[in-house]
């Protein structure tokens, strides 16, 4: 035997969820419209089977209010059936699809090399030195003979060197046209062009990132102070650790007066910053064509704090830099007066520093993109909402 009671209820519950209908969306409207009106299982057709099982005028007074509220929540279906087919239709016609799922928001985050890049050069620009760059398509000149290498230097060996194949890209067409001209045709220009970059040697992918000194040197007189952040060359197997092309920093400081005290003092100033202040330097002779004296700065290993790990390969020390006074054959190439002006240079690989202070195994991890990789520097996968 049906409860009036109860149903009376189950009744007032329902017409509750009439306040909710006006915002469903599509697929929300569809499954109320299940639950409350659906012809098998829905509550009110729950409530009106149950109807018969209660006395005649019960079942008069409860049938009417069941009927009532059917027929109020219907209309509610209706209405915001009708108010969401609107809503799509004029979506439509400005070109949207609502049903169509949400776009994933990809996390950005940035790039260990990039990170140890920026904190460099911002290190070097609290010294007071700016940035400047330069291209990554250079002349042999460049490269290396405006820094002093021997024109047998091993290092121009195609082994070494990626060379490009320019190729002349004057189409014939051209060249007639410009063959009887009177005066200095864009052909013969471009043949003088041609015949200066002759005298450059051949075009290579720089193999460092020295070169920009000269063009820094050739494009304003000292006093001059620069870093120089930039992907460079080499034709190496990648293995876990040479990279084809990686990046380095370049620095370099020409003024009156500069001596190898600036060097020190500036270098050991830039370790202490970065690598933490307790951090120990050393300074090696070592030999490079553009600078005299030469040599390679070693910071006291992060790992162990000297004491020798395997980081550091049991030395206690890790090589950072190469370093040195700019050769007066360097400055004299550029225009520069070697009897007045001095300075010092050097230059380190920030993908190898990022190795040390990540402890990153391999160096191919660096350059691969892989996204379990990326991920631990904050980037994100698609579908991990930032
Ligand atoms: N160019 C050198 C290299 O690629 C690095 C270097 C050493 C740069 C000494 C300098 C320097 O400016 O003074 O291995």
């Amino acid at each position: 035997m049906a409860d009036s009671d109860e149903l009376r209820g189950r009744l007032a519950a329902l017409e509750t969820e009439l306040v909710h209908i006006p915002s469903l969306d599509p697929r929300g409207l569809e499954a109320a419209e299940v639950r409350l009106l659906g012809r098998k299982q829905g509550a009110l057709t729950e409530i009106l089977k149950l109807l018969p099982g209660l006395p005649p005028d019960q079942r008069r007074t409860v049938g009417g209010e069941a009927n009532r509220l059917k027929q109020v929540l219907e209309a509610a279906v209706v209405a915001r059936k009708a108010e969401l087919a609107q809503a799509a239709t004029a979506a439509a016609a400005r070109g949207l699809d609502l049903t169509m799922p949400g776009r994933l928001r990809h996390g950005g985050g940035v790039h260990p090399v990039t990170t140890v890049v920026e904190e460099i050069v911002a290190i070097f620009h609290g010294l007071g030195f700016a940035r400047a760059g330069g291209p990554e398509a250079e002349t042999e000149w460049y490269n290396f003979g405006a820094l002093n290498f021997p024109p047998d230097h091993p290092a121009m060996d195609l082994h070494d060197t990626l060379y490009l194949d320019i190729p002349d890209r004057r189409g014939p067409a051209e060249r007639r046209r410009n063959r009887s001209s009177g005066v200095a045709s864009d052909f013969e220009r471009r043949d003088l062009s041609d015949r200066r970059e002759r005298e450059q040697g051949r075009w290579l992918l720089r193999t460092h990132t020295s070169p920009v000194q000269i063009r820094v040197l050739q494009q304003e007189p000292p006093p001059v102070r620069v870093v120089i952040p930039g992907w460079v060359y080499r034709k190496d197997t990648f293995d876990a650790s040479h990279a084809p092309v990686f990046a380095q920093i370049e620095g370099l400081a020409v003024d009156e007066g500069i001596t190898f005290v600036d060097l020190k003092a500036t270098l050991s100033h830039f370790a202490r910053e970065f690598f933490g202040a307790r951090t120990s330097v050393r300074f090696r002779p070592s030999f490079f064509p553009f600078t005299e004296p030469s040599a390679e700065m070693d910071v006291s290993c992060g790992v162990c704090g000297g004491k020798g790990c395997p980081a550091c390969k049991g030395t206690g020390w890790m090589e950072i830099l190469g370093a040195g006074m700019v050769h007066p054959t360097v400055l004299a190439n550029c225009g520069v007066d070697p009897e007045r002006y001095t300075g010092f240079a050097f230059g380190m690989g920030p993908g190898r520093i990022a190795l040390n202070r990540y402890g990153i195994p391999d160096i191919r991890l660096l350059y691969e993109g892989d996204m379990r990789f990326l991920q631990q520097f904050g980037l994100r996968a698609p579908g991990e909402l930032a």
